[in-house]
């Protein structure tokens, strides 16, 4: 893209993205940076060769890299720390990382592995890159849900760390992301009193399938997939959770068709207090043992 097309409107406004380098994350940074936004992006591989809006806004330093392997806290923490001391605000954090895995397995730190990446670490993130996000205007913070959660029969917030079963997609997927609507529901209100909108959205149907990239979809999902839209349908729904008519709500999941109602609401509270405990006691603590509080 020519600078010369990109508005001015948005030149000051920085967006951060997890998970920037394929699929609907990659559309939605491409897109931002279209836009004229500054975007840092928090990824563990490398992006696509060749892609000219990438290339480019590397180049004018309008996209900054900053890598890590998310479940790991170790890189993690390396990760946010760079990013707190190298970005100046955030105007709107995307934590979009995550995907369904082929089978069980656990993360360094020794949780469920979606449990870890797409319920546990948005939390860290948002804990970490808060103070950054009250410099920035928008204020908001997106997480990626997915109606996956519609198949969870039962839920029970403390075994999401250690399931006895595995099913793709439907079984500790699907409950990954019901507890991160569900701990977004639990903290909004409260930081909403400091002008930060926390919601979380789904980004509908998505062919983000990879070449080479073990599959971890049912087979009938897995061969559906093929005749989804692409990506950029997600990040028009991430985008538009974002910027859209539901911009000043707070605590709200948000598909194609409005808010949606959250099952197992009774269970937010609970499912907060596990992911805040982990931030505090494996996340936090390390490296501050003074006056990092419990906020739950
Ligand atoms: N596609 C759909 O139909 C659909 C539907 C509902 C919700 N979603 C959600 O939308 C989000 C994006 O998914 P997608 O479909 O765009 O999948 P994708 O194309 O596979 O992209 C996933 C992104 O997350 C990154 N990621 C995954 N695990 C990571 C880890 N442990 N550490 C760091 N980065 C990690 C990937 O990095 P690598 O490139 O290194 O793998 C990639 O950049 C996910 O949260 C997914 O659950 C997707």
């Amino acid at each position: 893209m020519n600078t010369r097309q990109i508005p001015d409107s948005n030149r000051d406004s920085i967006a951060l993205v997890t998970g920037a380098n394929n699929g609907i994350g990659l559309e939605l940074t491409r897109r931002l940076l279209g836009e004229g936004w500054q975007v840092a992006v928090l990824i563990r591989s490398n992006f696509a060769d060749g892609d000219e809006i990438v290339q480019s806004a590397l180049r004018e330093g309008r996209l900054r890299i900053y890598r890590a392997e998310l479940t790991d806290f170790a890189q993690l923490r390396a990760a946010l720390e760079r990013i707190k001391q190298e970005e100046p605000k955030l105007d709107v954090v995307f934590n979009n990382a995550g995907g369904s895995l082929a089978e069980l397995s656990f993360s360094p730190q020794g949780r469920e592995m979606h449990y870890e990446l797409q319920t546990v670490v948005p939390y860290i993130v948002y804990r970490e890159l808060k103070d950054l996000l009250l410099r920035g205007s928008l204020r908001t913070v997106i997480g990626t849900s997915s109606n996956a959660f519609n198949f969870v029969k039962t839920f029970d917030p403390d075994k999401l760390p250690h399931p006895s079963t595995f099913k793709q997609l439907t079984g500790a997927y699907a409950e990954s992301k019901l507890a991160l609507s569900l701990w977004t529901r639990a903290l909004a209100s409260r930081e909403a009193s400091d002008g930060i909108k926390l919601r979380s959205a789904d980004p509908g149907p998505n062919n983000t399938v990879r070449k080479g990239k073990k599959s971890g979809l049912p087979f009938p999902v897995n061969y559906l997939m093929r005749f989804f839209p692409g990506p950029a349908q997600g990040a028009s729904r991430l985008y538009e959770a974002a910027f859209g008519p539901y911009r000043d709500k707070a605590g709200v999941l948000i598909d194609k068709k409005g808010i949606v109602d959250l099952r197992f609401a009774e269970h937010a509270q609970r499912v907060l207090d596990n992911v805040d405990r982990v931030y505090r006691e494996e996340f936090a603590a390390p490296k501050k043992t003074s006056n990092k509080g419990s906020l739950v």
